[in-house]
């Protein structure tokens, strides 16, 4: 029998026991804002940061929203940057990606101050994962562990397989089940015979970002398989970098799309913002 790993259901029990707590915190006076900042009017960014600003008002967290048009330059970007880190009353700052093409994205992650940085992209973040100290971890990744960790999948001692080396979704997924005692290997494009190394996982978490890639020849029978990606096919349905209805019978588990990871990063953005509270 397929278990499917309902990312709806699992993010939402997650944004509930952050209300809780939100509230609670409300309670001894402390409370929490998130500054989102887009540059430009990209449509699927636009969905995104409507998404999060929605979540923030469920939990009850304030956010302030930042549009700035596309032509912006990078020094005005860090100047508000900038002015957010001195602002007491922002613990939080998000600027969604991607920024457009005229401005340097590495040089905004580093401007934000790391201890508002609630995507863990900065490279103070990313070297504490790393080396196993607590500090903001990645969204995505981190909400993969929580829909493992919360479909009572085990993870110690498995064979995981990441497929994509993204800093923002492959790097901090491998460093991630590393911590949860997997056994990791990345594979990415340049990997020789990727079908026979995926065959090889227990857990295999694809982000490569190419629509349906992953087929049945990929997957060991009885493998789990957790879905990253996003896309729209040529009939305008939405899909995953998993050929699902060819994969899914396969597996003991695996994320549909959409309503499994998807649901999962937004979710755990809050569970950042609220751990800027305390
Ligand atoms: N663009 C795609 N995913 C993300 C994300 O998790 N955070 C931000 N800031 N931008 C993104």
């Amino acid at each position: 029998m397929t278990q499917t790993i309902d990312g709806k259901r699992i993010s939402q029990e997650i944004k509930d026991e952050l209300k809780e707590r939100v509230a609670a915190l409300a309670g001894e006076g402390k409370e929490a804002a998130l500054a989102v900042i887009q540059v430009g009017d990209d449509a699927a960014s636009a969905v995104y940061v409507n998404n999060k600003k929605k979540a923030c008002a469920y939990i009850g967290i304030k956010s302030v929203s930042y549009e700035l048009p596309a032509e912006t330059a990078e020094e005005e970007l860090l100047a508000l940057i900038a002015k957010l880190n001195g602002d007491g009353s922002v613990n939080g700052i998000l600027v969604q990606l991607p920024l457009p093409a005229h401005i340097n994205e590495d040089n905004v992650i580093r401007a934000i101050d790391p201890s508002k940085d609630v995507d863990g992209f900065h490279p103070e973040n990313v070297g504490k994962l790393v080396i196993g100290e607590p500090g903001f971890v990645s969204c995505t990744p981190a909400g993969i562990v929580q829909l493992l960790k919360r479909s009572e999948i085990p993870i110690a001692g498995k064979r995981c397989v990441v497929v994509g080396r993204s800093n923002i979704v492959g790097k901090p997924m491998a460093i991630l089940m590393l911590r949860e005692n997997a056994t990791v290997t990345v594979a990415h494009s340049k990997t020789e015979d990727l079908p026979q190394l995926c065959r090889e996982a227990d857990i295999l978490i694809v982000a490569i970002g190419k629509p349906r890639f992953i087929t049945a020849d990929y997957v060991k029978e009885g493998a789990v398989v957790i879905d990253v990606g996003i896309h729209r096919d040529e009939k305008n349905r939405l899909c995953g970098d998993v050929d699902y209805e060819a994969v899914a019978p396969l597996t003991s588990a695996i994320t549909p799309v959409p309503g499994g990871v998807g649901p999962m990063t937004i979710a755990m953005l809050m569970y950042n913002c609220v751990k800027t509270m305390s």
